[in-house]
C-alpha cells in the first residue's frame, strides 16, 4: 500500500510584477534577473490571503480528484507564511472547504515542505487509519521580504499549489529527505522577538535574509544526491523518470542539476521564468501546471525535489 495523487489545483495571484517594474523601486534590471535566476516577472497578493489561494487550489484538486470534502481525512500544508500564527492554514482550509472529518496542520519546512507534507501524509496513511490527504505548498512571500533589498526581493513570488492523495496499491515509490539546521541561519527569516513588559525598546519584525551562493553550494550538490538515492532505492535509472519537477529557485540550479544528472534540460520543466521562487508552492503549482497541459499520463514515473530553508531538502519518486 502506498499513496497516489489523483488530483492537482493552484491558485496564483492576480497581479503580475515583472522585472521593469521592480527596477522602479529597486537599484536591478531586468537583465540581471534574468540572466543571474531566470526570472521574468511574479505574482504578488494585493487582497489575496494564504488560506484564501489554498481554498481555491484545494477545490480544484478536489474536483479533479473527484472526492468529496467528507471524504478528507487528513490536511497538511507545507508554509512558512501563514495568515495567521495559529488558526494554522490548514485548519483554516479545513473550515472553508468543510472536511468535517479531517485532521489538519501545518509543516514549517520552507521549499521542502510540500514533499515533507506528501511524504508525512505517506506515513499516515501507511498506519493504515488514514485514507485520502490533502496537501498542499503555498506561500505569501511578499509579507516576509524586505522590499528595499535589491538582493531578495526580486527572487520571490506568491501562490499556492494542492493534490490530493489517497491510499492505493502503485504512486509513491521512493523518497528521501533530510535537515542540515547547522546551516539554517544562511537562509533565515525571524519571528517575533521577546517583546514583554521585561524589554525595553520596540522591536521592529525582520525580513528574509540570505547567503546566495552558500544555498547554491547546497542546492547544486545535495539535490543530485538526494535524486540518485531514491533512483537507487526504486531500482531505477534517470533515463526511466520522464520529468524532474524540481523547487524553482534559480534556473542556473535546474541547468546544474540536468547536467550532473546528464539528463538533457528538456525534462526539467521550468516554471521560474513566470512565477520566480514560490518556495513550498513551487512544485506542486508546477505539477499542476504539467498536469492540466496534458503532460502526465497514467503509468509515467516522475521525481519531485524540493530543498531550501532550514537547511531542508526532500526527494520523491512516484509513479503517475
Ligand atoms: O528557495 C530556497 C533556495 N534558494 C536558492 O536556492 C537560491 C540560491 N542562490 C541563488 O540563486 C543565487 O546565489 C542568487 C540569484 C541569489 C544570486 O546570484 P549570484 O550570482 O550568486 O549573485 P551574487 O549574490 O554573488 O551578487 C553578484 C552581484 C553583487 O554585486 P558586486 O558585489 O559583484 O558588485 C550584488 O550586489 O550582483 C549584485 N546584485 C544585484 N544587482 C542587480 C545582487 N542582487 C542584485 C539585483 N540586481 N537584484
Amino acid at each position: 500500500m502506498t499513496v497516489r495523487i489523483i488530483g492537482t489545483g493552484s491558485c496564483l495571484p492576480a497581479q503580475v510584477v515583472t522585472n521593469d517594474d521592480l527596477a522602479q523601486f529597486v537599484d536591478t534590471s531586468d537583465e540581471w534577473i534574468k540572466s543571474r535566476t531566470g526570472i521574468r516577472e511574479r505574482r504578488v497578493a494585493k487582497e489575496e490571503t494564504t488560506a484564501g489561494m489554498c481554498i481555491e487550489a484545494a477545490k480544484k484538486a478536489m474536483e479533479e480528484a473527484g472526492v468529496s470534502a467528507e471524504e478528507i481525512d487528513l490536511i497538511i500544508v507545507g508554509t512558512i507564511t501563514g495568515d495567521y500564527v495559529t488558526p494554522s492554514t490548514a485548519c483554516q482550509i479545513q473550515a472553508g472547504i468543510h472536511a468535517v472529518n479531517a485532521t489538519a496542520f501545518d509543516i514549517s519546512a520552507a521549499c521542502s515542505g510540500f514533499l515533507f507534507a506528501l511524504n508525512t501524509a505517506h506515513a499516515f496513511i501507511q498506519t493504515g487509519k488514514y485514507r485520502t490527504a490533502l496537501i498542499l505548498g503555498a506561500e505569501t512571500l511578499s509579507r516576509i521580504v524586505d522590499w528595499k533589498d535589491r538582493s531578495t526581493c526580486v527572487l520571490f513570488g506568491d501562490g499556492a499549489g494542492a493534490a490530493v492523495v489517497r491510499a492505493e496499491e502503485t504512486g509513491l515509490i521512493a523518497y528521501d529527505q533530510g535537515s542540515d539546521g547547522a546551516r539554517g541561519m544562511c537562509l533565515a527569516c525571524p519571528g517575533r522577538e521577546n517583546n514583554n513588559i521585561l524589554v525595553e525598546g520596540k522591536k521592529e519584525l525582520g525580513y528574509v535574509s540570505m547567503d546566495g551562493q552558500e544555498v547554491y553550494k547546497f542546492a547544486v550538490s545535495t539535490v543530485p544526491a538526494s535524486i540518485q538515492k531514491v533512483l537507487d532505492e526504486a531500482g531505477c535509472s534517470a533515463d526511466d523518470i520522464k520529468y524532474f519537477v524540481l523547487h524553482q529557485a534559480n534556473l542556473r540550479i535546474l541547468q546544474s542539476v540536468s547536467k550532473r544528472l546528464h539528463v538533457p534540460m528538456e525534462r526539467f520543466p521550468v516554471a521560474i521564468d513566470h512565477y520566480a521562487n514560490i518556495s513550498a508552492g513551487t512544485v506542486p503549482i508546477l505539477l499542476d501546471e504539467m498536469n492540466r497541459k496534458g503532460m502526465l499520463e497514467r503509468g509515467d514515473k516522475i521525481i519531485l525535489s524540493g530543498f531550501g530553508a532550514g537547511l531542508t531538502w526532500g526527494t520523491a519518486l512516484l509513479e503517475w
